[in-house]
């Protein structure tokens, strides 16, 4: 059966797009057949397959836009025998404005490709930043997520709506939706702070941050210039190890949740021993332990879904929280984040 997963993150420039197409390589290489979806205007999945502007004619804009519009004619051919790819291209800019009125608008995706996904092993969603109208059109149509954040200050920032979103997608949209697991990005284990950061995110997360770290290569950001996976460019790196490691951990997490997921991350081990408990690291360190002290209750919501019965109706009655446990939101609206809130309120037009 296939794995669909959405490569999503509120922040910008964490490493999103380079894990999609490289992670998405690495699962072709293995003999995967993989659909690579690049559902963010800027495009930068579509020039990193080597595929030019110039030269798509139909792309994801279609798609979402046009009723008649099947996929097939979309699906684009890679360099790597079993890796495909629908190419994004400008326009998708203005796919949320035109689908403003549209019904279910956030299910569009989900059941175009309900007709053809089934071909392939893995589909993998590489996502714009935020959550927007095509973020929520990737989270729908995919049952699994992963977070790539970055090891750097601020890695935290904003996490907090989106976990928001997949734990009201769970729950009150009744969507089976598992985080596969939280990638640390851009790892640099010269420095202090990135450490630092792998050390918390690990106690964070726990098994739900991936084993394999994916560390600072410059040769990641080279490889798209040529319109090259990591794999074509640079096969023997490290970065290459790096993300053929996060592929062989992604194959082996199928059907796991968190809970029975052993984390393995030597990484994380030595920056534990780096960093001696109470280690000052200034303002940063306070900021860090206060936002992970919010999210532990948004974290154990979104773990604490069985998704063998994520479908079910949620029971009416609801247990009152634990005493002196934060509130998680009932909605994703409590966030003040605004994209989802529109589309998330109108469930009774979606589910009728
Ligand atoms: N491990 C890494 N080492 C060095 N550079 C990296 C690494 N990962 C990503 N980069 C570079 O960092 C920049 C941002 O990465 P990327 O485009 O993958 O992030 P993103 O989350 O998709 O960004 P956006 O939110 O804009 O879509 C790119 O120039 C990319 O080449
Ligand atoms: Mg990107």
């Amino acid at each position: 059966m296939v794995r669909k997963i959405a490569i999503c993150s509120q922040k910008g420039g964490v490493g999103k797009t380079t894990t999609s197409i490289n992670l998405g390589a690495a699962l072709a290489l293995l003999g995967h057949k993989v659909l690579l979806i690049d559902n963010d205007s800027q495009a930068n999945a579509t020039t990193s397959c080597g595929i030019s502007q110039q030269d798509i004619r139909l792309s994801l804009y279609d798609i979402l836009t046009k009723p008649d519009q099947k996929p097939d004619p979309v699906i684009r051919k890679c360099n790597l025998d079993t890796l495909w790819l629908i190419p994004a291209s400008g326009k998708l800019v203005s796919a949320e404005m035109e689908l403003v009125r549209e019904m279910g608008r956030e299910l569009i995706l989900k059941e175009k490709m309900e007709e053809i996904e089934e071909r392939y092993d893995y589909v993998i969603i590489d996502c714009t930043p935020g959550i927007s109208l095509l973020v929520l059109n990737a989270l729908f149509c995919c049952n699994e997520i992963i977070i790539p954040i970055q090891s750097q200050f601020l890695a935290l920032e904003g996490i907090d709506q989106l976990l928001h979103a997949v734990h009201v997608i769970q729950k009150r949209m009744r969507h089976s939706i598992r985080v596969t697991g939280i990638l640390c990005t851009m790892f640099d284990r010269r420095t202090k702070l990135s450490s630092f950061i792998l050390q918390q995110m690990t106690s964070l997360f726990k098994e739900g941050l991936f084993g394999t770290v994916i560390s600072v290569n410059t040769k990641l950001a080279e490889a798209p210039l040529k319109g090259n996976n990591i794999f074509e460019y640079a096969p023997s790196s490290n970065a290459a190890d790096d993300y053929m490691a996060l592929a062989k951990e992604v194959v082996e997490r199928k059907n796991r949740d968190w809970k029975e997921t052993h984390c393995r991350s030597e990484y994380a081990e030595s920056a534990g021993l780096a960093i001696k408990p109470g280690a000052q690291l200034g303002e940063e360190n306070d900021t860090l332990k206060y936002m992970i002290e919010s999210l532990k209750p948004l974290i154990s919501a979104v773990m604490s879904v069985d998704h063998a019965t994520a479908a079910e109706p949620e029971a009416k009655t609801e247990k009152p929280p634990e005493e002196g446990a934060p509130e998680v939101p009932k909605s994703v609206s409590d966030t003040g984040s605004s994209a989802v809130p529109s589309a998330m309120e109108e469930e009774n037009v979606l589910w009728g």
